[in-house]
């Protein structure tokens, strides 16, 4: 039994991406979840906001939610051939203070997935969370691998999955992630 927490990267009511995470939370095997969080209330980092008042409440409820949880799945948008401004700030006010950091990331299981209606698969955004993601001490699942291009035939005007092949695909993320989170909780026992 896994307890994974999902997270877009995009904050747009229609995203791709954000439908390709619920697609994800629906294919979980049983006994296991994938729970939506979204990071929109996330406010910009800015260190003197952080000096003077704290954590921002949206942040800290975020970091428990994480924190809480077995595992962390990514499904982020590529821009400019790196991962959204929003995903990398929010990351960045999770990962504050730095005292507090191992609590949300060391050790914790992580999967990044992505779409694009292009045809270039998020690979540059994918890769451009690796450095993030070893540098917060996270445990990255490396095994599984999913990249959706031509994201505006594989999902229909409601963000349903029209594609059996991606269907299949993601199912097979979804259940080797899980493994992967089950495996590290049993082996740390
Ligand atoms: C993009 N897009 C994009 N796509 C891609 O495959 N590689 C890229 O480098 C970029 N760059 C980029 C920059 C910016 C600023 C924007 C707004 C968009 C297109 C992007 O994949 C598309 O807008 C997706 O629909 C975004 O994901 P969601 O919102 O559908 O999840």
């Amino acid at each position: 039994m896994a307890r994974i927490i999902g997270i877009s990267g995009s904050l747009r009511r229609e995203s791709f991406n954000t439908s390709l995470l619920r697609a994800a939370a629906s294919s979980v095997p049983a006994g296991s979840s994938i729970e939506i969080a979204s990071i929109r209330e996330i406010p910009l980092y800015d260190g003197d906001v952080e000096t003077t008042q704290g954590i921002p409440p949206p942040v800290q409820a975020l970091k428990d939610l994480i924190a809480s949880g077995d595992g962390l799945l990514i499904v982020t948008p590529e821009y400019n051939n790196s991962m959204p401004g929003v995903l990398k700030n929010a990351i960045d006010w999770l990962s504050r203070p730095p005292a507090d950091s191992a609590r949300v990331f060391r050790g914790r299981p992580v999967a990044v997935t992505g779409a694009t209606p292009g045809l270039g698969l998020t690979r540059l955004a994918q890769a451009a969370l690796l450095p993030v993601l070893r540098t917060l001490g996270t445990s990255p699942w490396f095994e599984g691998r999913l990249e959706v291009a031509s994201a505006s035939k594989v999902f229909d005007k409601d963000g349903r999955i029209v594609d059996d092949a991606i269907r299949a695909r993601l199912e097979a993320f979804v259940k080797g992630f899980v493994e992967f989170v089950e495996n590290l909780k049993v082996s740390r026992r």
